[in-house]
C-alpha cells in the first residue's frame, strides 16, 4: 500500500499529465514497441508513426485509465475489474509484459518532467503501477 506522502506524489505528477493522455499514451506505446518489440503482437493493428489515430486513441484509453487508477488509489481493484477481465479473459495478455510497460512509462515521465521528476516521485509511481499491474494481472488463476 502506499503512504499518504507517496500517494500525494503519484498524484502531484498525475496533475502534470492529465490533458495530455493521447500525446503521453501514445509515446508510450511507441517506446514500448521500439524497446520491447515482442509487445507488438499484441497491437499488430497499430503502426509506428506518433500521429497515427488509432495510436493515439488507443494510447488516451490507456492514460485514462491510469488516471481512474489515481483517482481510486484506495480501491484498485473494484476500479479496474472490467479491465482485468478484459486483459486476463479476452486478451490474454502475458504478465511479463506489464513490468515493460512499467519501465517505458516511467523514462516517458522522466524525459517530459526532468527534474519535476523526482527520486521519490519515481518510487511512488513505480509502486503504483506495479499495484496497478497486481490488478489486471490476478484474473489469471
Ligand atoms: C486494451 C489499459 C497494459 C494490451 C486496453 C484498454 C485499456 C487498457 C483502457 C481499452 C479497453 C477497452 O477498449 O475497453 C491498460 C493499462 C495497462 C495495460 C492501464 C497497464 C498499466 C497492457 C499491456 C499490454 C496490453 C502490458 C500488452 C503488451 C492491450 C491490448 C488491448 C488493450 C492488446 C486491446 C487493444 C484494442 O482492442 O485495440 N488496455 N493496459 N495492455 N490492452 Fe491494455
Amino acid at each position: 500500500m502506499l503512504s499518504a506522502q507517496e500517494r500525494a506524489q503519484v498524484a502531484q505528477v498525475w496533475d502534470l499529465i492529465a490533458g495530455h493522455e493521447a500525446s503521453f499514451g501514445a509515446e508510450l506505446l511507441l517506446r514500448l514497441f521500439t524497446v520491447y518489440p515482442s509487445t507488438k503482437v499484441y497491437f499488430k493493428h497499430l503502426g509506428f508513426c506518433p500521429d497515427e489515430t488509432q495510436l493515439l486513441t488507443h494510447g488516451q484509453r490507456m492514460l485514462e485509465a491510469v488516471g481512474v487508477a489515481v483517482r481510486h488509489m484506495d480501491n484498485l481493484r473494484a476500479a479496474l475489474s472490467p479491465l482485468a477481465d478484459l486483459h486476463a479473459q479476452v486478451l490474454r495478455v502475458d504478465p511479463s509484459n506489464f513490468p515493460l510497460l512499467i519501465q517505458c512509462f516511467q523514462v516517458v515521465l522522466a524525459s517530459h518532467l526532468q527534474g519535476e521528476f523526482t527520486v521519490e516521485m519515481q518510487a511512488a509511481w513505480d509502486k503504483f503501477l506495479t499495484g496497478v499491474s497486481v490488478v489486471l494481472t490476478e484474473k489469471y488463476r
